[in-house]
């Protein structure tokens, strides 16, 4: 029994890629993400805190020492020697201002291990209200501390703060996962790339286009894969040969004897009571030389005929002024100029045995041609006659598969191996006229 997924494992399946190189690269990358965030977090944790603090401690104590002296030597003269010497030992300017120390300076951003670590050595040190600036300056922080009716104001260079390895390790933890990412990409696209050509050989050979062996590459279990996917290819290669060939065989060596009979038949002596049975005969041999003569023509549909360039509306026009000499009705509807890469014997049989099972099904028939898109031409025969089940639009392109009415049943199943053979393909649907439209769609 298969139980349905909750809910949110059906998000992680959604955000999860489809594509077999998008997870092997989230397999190699997760638990890459996942060790170097551990690393960081160790790192950062202890070994940077702990830094964070002497750096800090030195800076409050700095400080503290100069409050000191200013409260221990208040002559002006003493008191701005004690400021410059800030500058000159400490690297940090300090001056007095008159006011009041402004508290609102001192909400520090909210993930701020370095600003927590300084509020706490301020607090510990200086032991006098005092507030922290860290925005207006991009370079330092501004301390103020209250110091009697003046505020002492201090700006510590950050880089007195921090330390410079957190970027260097923050760099490599990147810049490793970016690397490891781009081997891994690039070695799983490889492997990646003989199981899409696995697939796409699959499919082209699928729909009778011949693509020959496919060359086995990648890990041993695709090229396995590819091996037996040649092996089998050829053997049904070889079946279908031997199928065409022993069809080709039977017709072939029916056709001595039927000729025989008809010649025979055709020299009796006409006598008035065996005139009726022998125009029926007459009648059963030529039917069956027609469908000797369609399976031969099956057997050599998909034949050797090299593909050139063609005028489709002049072929066409010649289909349709052909089944007009029949006693069709036809319309045709073809652009001015369309020159297609085709098999011009096997196209025009093709669209002919269009034609001939939509003049045997209706009246009226519309044979037209157009571009679709800039990669596909489409030829469409449609007419007015009963149409197919939907149902009934697969079998009927299988051989002999004939319905009330029909003939051999290999019209289709030509028409579908020639227009294959071109790469192309037949799609039954219904006509606007009310009856069936058969579509070719061939790529250009
Ligand atoms: N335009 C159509 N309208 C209605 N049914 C059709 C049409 N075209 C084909 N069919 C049905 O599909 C069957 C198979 O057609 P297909 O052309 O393969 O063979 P066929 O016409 O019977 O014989 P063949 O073409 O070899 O003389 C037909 O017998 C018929 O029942
Ligand atoms: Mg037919």
């Amino acid at each position: 029994m298969r139980v349905p997924l909750p809910p949110q494992s059906r998000v992680v399946k959604r955000l999860v890629p489809r594509s077999f190189l998008g997870r092997s690269l989230l397999i190699v990358l997760v638990p890459l993400v996942l060790v170097e965030a551990v690393a960081l977090q160790i790192f950062y944790g202890t070994h940077l805190d702990v830094v964070s603090r002497r750096f800090s401690s030195a800076i409050a104590g700095e400080i503290a020492v100069t409050v000191a002296l200013l409260d221990r030597y208040p002559s002006p003269d003493d008191q701005a020697w004690i400021l410059a010497n800030g500058w000159e030992y400490f690297e940090m300017t300090m001056r007095l201002e008159p006011g009041r120390v402004r508290p609102e300076h001192e909400r520090p951003p909210l993930f701020a291990p370095v600003q927590a670590n300084l509020a706490a050595a301020l607090q510990e040190r200086v032991r006098l209200p005092f507030a922290m600036d860290w925005r207006s300056d991009p370079l330092s922080v501004v301390i103020r501390v209250q110091w009697g009716d003046s505020i002492l104001v201090v700006d510590a260079p950050r880089k007195r703060l921090y330390t410079g390895t957190i970027y260097l390790f923050v760099l490599w933890l990147v810049g490793s996962a970016m690397l490891l990412f781009a081997i891994a990409a690039v070695f799983m696209r490889n492997q990646v790339r003989g199981i899409r050509r696995l697939a796409a050989g699959a499919e082209a050979f699928g729909t009778g286009r011949d693509i020959g062996p496919i060359k086995p590459e990648g890990a041993t279990e695709v090229r396995q894969a590819a091996a037996a996917f040649n092996l089998m290819q050829a053997r049904v290669r070889r079946f279908l040969a031997q199928r065409t060939e022993m069809l080709a065989g039977v017709s072939h060596d029916l056709r001595t004897p039927l000729t025989r009979l008809r010649l025979a038949l055709a020299m009796l002596p006409v006598r008035e009571d065996t005139q009726r049975d022998i125009a029926d005969m007459t009648e059963d041999l030529e039917e069956m030389d027609r469908m000797i003569g369609g399976y031969l023509a099956f057997v050599r549909g998909v034949g050797e005929e090299p593909a050139q360039p063609a005028d489709l509306p002049l072929l066409l026009e010649e289909v349709a002024a052909r089944a007009r000499r029949a006693g069709a009705d036809i319309a045709l509807e073809v652009p001015e100029e369309l020159s297609v890469m085709l098999r011009p014997d096997g196209f025009r049989r093709a669209v002919t045995n269009l034609v001939d099972n939509a003049r045997r099904h209706g009246r009226h028939v519309r044979l037209a041609a157009a571009t679709a898109g800039p990669h596909a031409v489409e030829v469409t025969v449609d007419d007015d006659g009963p149409g197919i089940l939907p149902a009934r639009r697969e079998e009927v392109f299988r051989p002999f598969e004939s319905g009330p009415g029909g003939g051999t049943g290999l019209g289709l199943t030509i028409a579908l191996d020639i227009v294959r053979a071109h790469g192309g393909d037949i799609v039954l649907e219904d006509s606007a006229m009310g009856g069936l439209r058969a579509r070719i769609t061939l790529p250009v």
